[in-house]
């Protein structure tokens, strides 16, 4: 796994995005107090989607509004149809570490 940064420097309903050994990926911590780490790109379109709004524990894409699921990288509705592939993240010493083979199996 790779360090990203300390959890502090995540708020809690905030996102940050991070390159990740040339990947892009969104930070977020959720208001579930979870971690999670998904592909930061809207599978409708090419937005970041560290740009977006967190409630609970999804992402929602500024552009169209799609809300992602961070737990399965499902979108919530329309007009986003396809997952986006989702990272899993440890906290470690008040550190999160990333890995870039995605839990849900999608990849990009
Ligand atoms: S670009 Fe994200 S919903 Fe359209």
């Amino acid at each position: 796994m790779i360090r990203i940064c300390a959890s502090e420097d995540v708020p809690k309903g905030t996102a940050i995005s991070a390159d990740v050994d040339g990947t892009q990926i969104a930070l977020v911590h959720g208001e579930d107090d979870q971690f999670y780490a998904v592909f930061d790109e809207c599978s409708h379109a090419a937005v970041a989607l560290s740009e977006g709004e967190v409630e609970g524990c999804t992402l929602e894409c500024w552009l169209h509004g799609s809300r992602f699921d961070l737990r399965t990288g499902e979108p919530t509705g329309l007009p986003a149809t396809e997952p986006v592939p989702v990272y899993p993240v440890e906290v470690r010493d008040g550190d999160i570490y990333v890995s870039l083979t995605p839990s849900n199996g999608v990849t990009r």
